[in-house]
């Protein structure tokens, strides 16, 4: 058994929002399940804890706050190393910058520096669970899932699918690329704990015969997920209207083929057709939310209102390397700013909103475990989960430190650190219990 004391925020898992606890002076307890796996064995204010656990070693960090690790929904990588390429736009974006940098993953030793770089970047950063994007090429998925395997993650990946419209170096051939997805995920998908992901890369750069392929693996094997993206910027939309002229929506070409339902995620979702909300609440997949990357690209700002009326499920994701950062603090921020926002993109209105601090934290933790089937498991550090935390110091910058002490509540306490933290505010991230890395003197 092990504990430690601090701030404590946790989230009942499998509320449809921020159903959240805080206890000033708290007390979080773990004890190995039996594959080793320390989860949470009691959570709350500190007299009552340790009344109950009098004899467990505490570790005191009195003055930070012990929260879910995060949970990117969405992020790519192998685009790591791209972070900041400017481009007119998402199309050629990826024709300048993306697909000739994913190219080089065909090489496992690069994949494996480019893995190990970003495992210890998300780690620094206090996400302790992604659904991440590999390449085309097998070895950038036994890189990431090796590594993720010997760090103990609970981390989920996938062979992208891209038989078409792609140029040589990424552009897969269609048959082996689906047999390629079935042996890996076999060889993977719970492996400790570790999952697979079906990734056709978008609509237009799949055939006809890679998504049926894709759709019939989805069935196949329930519990494994499904990510793409879909309706992220206006030009890509238009092109998926000539290439399906017969569909009535871009989400509906990935219904045809069945990729919707639970344990899929979508990245962005702004341009959805009115139906489109409906469906995706029918069939539950979920729309993962990457503000950073759609003001980078210059996509525009996602509908939360009527995301909300719809009741779809949805969280947030850095969708890095068109997102400008791996912190979840900044993708927070970001996302607040385009919830304001009254405008689409495409001279659409949408309802500004503004959305709580508690919400934004949730998007990141608990919602995001709810979007990948994982309620309950990671995000919410309720009794029973899986013990992934981060320890935050609302003292890590000045502004910060003077900003937080002059907080009048929970929620102003917990926006100061949104919108002035960053890495800098991770002292220690704990995955499974273990000490992943830290920046505790
Ligand atoms: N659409 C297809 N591929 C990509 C990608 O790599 N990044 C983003 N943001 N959108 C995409
Ligand atoms: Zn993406």
């Amino acid at each position: 058994m092990q504990a430690w004391r601090a701030s404590l925020l946790w989230f009942d898992p499998h509320a449809d929002g921020p159903q959240a606890h805080f206890e000033h002076d708290g007390l979080l307890v773990t004890a190995p399940d039996a594959a080793g796996v320390q989860r949470v064995l009691a959570v709350g204010a500190y007299a009552a804890v340790r009344a109950a656990h009098p004899t467990v070693p505490v570790r005191d960090h009195r003055g930070w706050l012990l929260a879910p690790g995060f949970i990117d929904l969405h992020v790519h990588y192998p685009q790591t190393d791209i972070i900041g390429a400017p481009a007119e736009g998402l199309l050629p974006w990826l024709q300048r910058y993306t697909f000739p940098q994913e190219a080089r993953l065909a090489d496992p030793d690069h994949a494996h520096a480019v893995a190990r770089f970003f495992l210890d970047e998300m780690a620094r950063h206090g996400v302790t669970t992604a659904l991440t994007w590999a390449t085309s090429h097998p070895a950038s998925v036994e890189a990431l899932l090796s590594q993720a395997q010997a760090r103990g993650l609970r981390w989920i990946t996938g062979k992208v699918l891209q038989d078409r419209h792609s140029p040589d170096g990424v552009r897969d051939d269609t048959e082996t690329s689906l047999r390629d997805t079935e042996t890996l995920l076999q060889r993977w998908h719970g492996r400790g704990r570790l999952g697979y992901a079906i990734t056709p890369r978008f609509a237009p750069s799949c055939s006809d015969a890679q998504l049926r392929g894709a759709g019939e693996l989805a069935a196949r094997y329930p519990d494994v997920w499904i990510q793409s993206h879909v309706a992220e910027q206006v030009d890509e939309v238009r092109w998926v209207r000539e290439l399906y002229p017969h569909d009535r929506s871009y989400l509906a070409v990935y219904e045809r083929f069945g990729l919707l339902r639970p344990r899929a995620v979508y990245g962005h979702g702004i341009y959805l057709e009115d139906d489109d909300w409906a469906l995706l609440r029918r069939s539950g997949a979920a729309i993962a939310v990457a503000p950073t990357s759609n003001l980078f690209l210059g996509s525009g700002f996602f509908d939360y209102a009527a995301a909300r009326a719809a009741g779809i499920v949805l969280g947030l994701a850095s969708d890095v390397g068109g997102g400008m950062s791996f912190s979840p603090l900044v993708t927070m921020r970001t996302a607040y700013t385009v919830g304001r926002a009254a405008v689409r993109g495409d001279g659409k209105a949408k309802q500004g909103v503004s959305l709580e601090p508690l919400d934004l934290w949730w998007q990141h933790t608990a919602g995001a475990a709810r979007a990948l089937g994982l309620a309950g498991t990671v995000g919410s550090l309720a009794p029973g989960s899986e013990a992934d935390f981060v320890l935050l110091d609302p003292a890590a910058t000045p502004l910060l430190a003077r900003r937080c002490a002059q907080a009048q509540s929970l929620a102003e306490w917990l926006f100061a650190l949104i919108m002035l933290g960053d890495d800098r505010a991770v002292r220690a991230v704990h995955v499974a219990g273990a000490a992943q890395q830290h920046n505790l003197t």
